[in-house]
């Protein structure tokens, strides 16, 4: 559903959009306002996600480490299943494992995301309603946990607990792939618009509002909203809330360590050559970043 070819994120991290006025007006009476037609899962793909890009990475890495593409992907969190629907139609023999507590989420997903998969593609994807720290499923090549949705773990010992219910769920030589946000911007009281343009011929362009509304820094837990504004201004307010953990890459490298992964990388995004603010999709395994303000990254575990 064309996503950047970039790692996508939630504030546009390495991307300085700035405030943008929003274009054109039209009526506002209730019921023909953008914001009261739109479905705010069909703009969280467009705004939020890059599902190509994800599992390009997940395939070069696990190929890098392992000689050969994996073929049994669990995605926890999954949400709509965009993500593993996307691994599933990448090659006939790869199948997905969806988990999600969310039974209304995944019926979404299940109508909007599986069905557009061929006849044979439905039979190599399973959506299960489960709490990702309780399911069972069958050992994995690859567990992946995107836009920092296990941010959700409130402690080291939930933190750990479930890398390790992640760990028991891999094949012996699989492999966890999470993301990570962080940087000196992502504590701060902050909201950041960026424009997107949809292409799929339907869904007209508008503004991804990302809120970082509250922040503790004696807890490091924040909150975090999702808002959509519309070209005749109508806006559709909290289409998602989080309340998270700001983890830092030292803690969670350590606590998957201490859950029983032999390793825990840091894949680093490298710097546009154009344009030193922005990133150039390439990321790679390294122990040095840079102080970049809001940064995403990927975190690989291996079993
Ligand atoms: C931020 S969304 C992530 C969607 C998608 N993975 C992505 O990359 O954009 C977080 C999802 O986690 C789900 N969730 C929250 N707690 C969960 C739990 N304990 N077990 C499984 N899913 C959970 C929510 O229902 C929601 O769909």
């Amino acid at each position: 559903m064309g996503q950047s070819e970039t790692k996508s994120s939630r504030k546009g991290a390495k991307k300085r959009s700035g405030n943008r006025p929003s274009r054109g007006s039209a009526s506002k009476k209730k019921g023909n306002r953008l914001a009261d037609t739109l479905d705010r899962h069909v703009l969280y793909q467009f705004a939020v996600q890059g599902v190509e890009a994800e599992i390009d990475f997940i395939d070069e890495t696990y190929h890098t480490l392992r000689g050969t593409f994996p073929k049994l992907l669990r995605e926890d969190f999954c949400g709509t299943a965009h993500t593993a629907c996307e691994f599933v139609n990448r090659r006939p023999d790869n199948r997905a494992i969806g988990v999600d507590i969310d039974g209304p989420t995944l019926d979404w997903g299940r109508e909007n995301n599986v069905s557009q998969l061929t006849s044979d593609g439905v039979k190599r994807i399973e959506l299960l309603q489960h709490d990702v720290m309780t399911v069972k499923t069958e050992p994995a090549d690859v567990i992946m946990a995107m836009n920092f949705s296990y941010f959700l773990w409130r402690t080291r010992d939930e933190l750990r607990n479930y890398f390790k219910q992640v760990r028991s769920a891999l094949k012996d030589d699989g492999i966890v792939v999470l993301d990570c946000y962080g940087g000196s911007e992502s504590y701060q009281e902050i909201t950041d618009t960026k424009e997107v343009e949809p292409d799929d011929g339907i869904t007209p362009d508008f503004d991804y509002i990302w809120e970082q509304e509250k922040y503790n820094p004696i807890t490091g837990e924040m909150r975090c909203r999702i808002h959509f504004k519309f070209a005749d201004k109508s806006k559709m307010k909290d289409a998602f809330i989080y309340e998270w953990r700001m983890w830092t890459l030292p803690e969670l490298r350590e606590v998957l360590i201490e859950a029983g992964f032999k390793s825990a990388t840091v894949y680093w995004e490298g710097t546009d050559e154009d344009d030193p603010e922005e990133g150039n999709g390439e990321f790679t395994p390294t122990l040095e970043g840079d102080a970049d303000p809001a940064w995403v990254c990927y975190l690989v575990a291996e079993k």
